[in-house]
């Protein structure tokens, strides 16, 4: 009888979805996932699977969210962590790489930099570009539609950064300039965006702080990296590490065990929160940087095309001469996607002396490692809200401070 009770109170737990949602989907070490359901050393995560809106709530924050709508018809999710008081020190934004959405920001538990900068008394903003899990929306066009795709990371940064940070600094009463952090694609844009309209950059935004700045891929050498590089930065990284460098995540963790950068039970948030959602276009254009090695510049359609769009047969280049917003850039010593040399020719070579606030390398990193090493709090975090906190205080480099 007790038996028969036994195994009818299981049937019921597994019908009302139960064990089957809360199934356990993070182990301390690799070899534990296979046996994940009765390793003792495997537990259930409620992060692997939550939305933006959950990750905040499982912590004790709340994510505002906000609409806005591109001048080419995108309508763009942008979140703010819902201040706790009406005083704020400063305004953040931060804007996510490729192939993940704003959850990436939040998906380090009370550790992710968003929850760091909220509690520090920051207004903390966070942009999603057109295409990803929280913007896939269009006032015509439908996600499914192949038109809809018909992007770059050109139209993420002429369409989408404006109007995010309009949005952000509308609803702050236009009171205080923005402080932007961007990594990967999020700086690629910024660079771009602060190029083409640098009226519109010096209007919004205080300073931008880079993570893995991409501008110029000249030294990417590999022949499957140039090919897979920019299919998406998770799988640059892993295809990276794989054949490159032969103590980091997350293929060779799997290979050759514990990795001090990388730990097993990040495995299923990295993954499950990074395929948020990135062009086609933008990939191939990616490419295209590496491929013409030294030119920073748009879209490259063919001779003929070019010439009707452009009026010239190459893609004109994106002049970062023209940036007139102060810049700080932190780079990884073992990113090959942002290679530590391009990172430095872009700092020195390109960039107008009077914007340049500083140039840090975070030395064992890679490109990933931003958001998933185990000691990104003491490395990248802490030296990002130092920053942050400096040029509001005023004492980081003087033309980068709050005035
Ligand atoms: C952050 O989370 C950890 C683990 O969940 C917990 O032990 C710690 O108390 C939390 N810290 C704060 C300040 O809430
Ligand atoms: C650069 O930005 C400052 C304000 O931050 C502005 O006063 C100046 O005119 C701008 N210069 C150019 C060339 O746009
Ligand atoms: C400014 O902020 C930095 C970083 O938090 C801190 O170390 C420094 O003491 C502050 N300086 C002033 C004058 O408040």
């Amino acid at each position: 009888m007790l038996k028969f009770l036994g195994f009818f109170v299981v049937i019921l737990l597994e019908c009302s979805g139960f064990s089957i949602n809360q199934r356990n989907n993070v182990c301390k070490k690799l070899e534990y996932y296979y046996i994940r359901d009765i390793s003792p050393d495997c537990w259930y995560d409620p992060d692997v699977t939550a939305t933006a809106y959950e990750l905040a709530k499982n912590h004790g924050y709340k994510l505002d969210n906000y609409e806005t709508v591109t001048e080419d018809g995108y309508i763009l999710t942008v979140f703010r962590v819902s201040p706790k008081t009406k005083h704020c020190k400063g305004i953040v934004y931060l804007q996510h790489p490729a192939a993940s959405s704003a959850s990436i920001w939040l998906d380090l538990g009370n550790q992710s930099l968003a929850f760091l900068l909220a509690d520090r008394g920051y207004d903390v903003w966070l942009g999603n570009f057109r295409g990803t899990t929280y913007s896939r929306k269009h006032t015509k066009l439908k996600p499914r539609e192949r038109k809809y795709w018909d992007f770059s990371f050109h139209e993420m940064a002429m369409y989408d950064l404006p109007a995010m940070l309009h949005l952000v600094s509308k609803k702050t009463d236009f009171r205080d300039k923005i402080i932007y952090v961007g990594h990967s694609v999020g700086t690629t844009t910024a660079f771009i965006y602060a190029s083409l309209l640098p009226a519109n950059a010096s209007a919004y935004v205080k300073t931008f702080i880079f993570w893995s700045p991409v501008t110029f891929p000249r030294h990417v050498k590999s022949i499957p990296l140039i090919i897979m590089a920019p299919f998406a930065d998770f799988i640059l990284v892993t295809i990276n590490v794989y054949l490159l460098n032969s103590h980091q995540f997350p293929i060779n963790t799997l290979i050759a065990g514990p990795d001090p950068h990388f730990s097993p039970a990040r495995l299923p948030i990295t993954i499950y929160q990074n395929f948020a959602g990135f062009s086609l276009k933008s990939t191939v254009h990616y490419l295209q940087l590496m491929r013409d090695k030294g030119r920073f510049q748009r879209f490259n359609y063919g001779k003929v095309k070019n010439k009707k769009l452009y009026g010239s047969v190459k893609p004109p280049f994106y002049p970062l001469k023209n940036i007139n917003v102060s810049m700080t850039l932190m780079y990884g010593g073992n990113d090959y996607c942002a290679v530590k040399k391009d990172v430095l020719y872009t700092y020195n070579n390109r960039l107008p002396k009077s914007v340049r606030c500083g140039i840090f390398e975070i030395a064992p990193y890679n490109h990933f490692d931003f958001h998933y090493a185990t000691d990104v709090k003491d490395l990248v975090y802490q030296k990002t809200i130092d920053i942050i906190d400096r040029v509001i205080n005023g004492t980081y480099v003087e033309m980068c401070v709050a005035d």
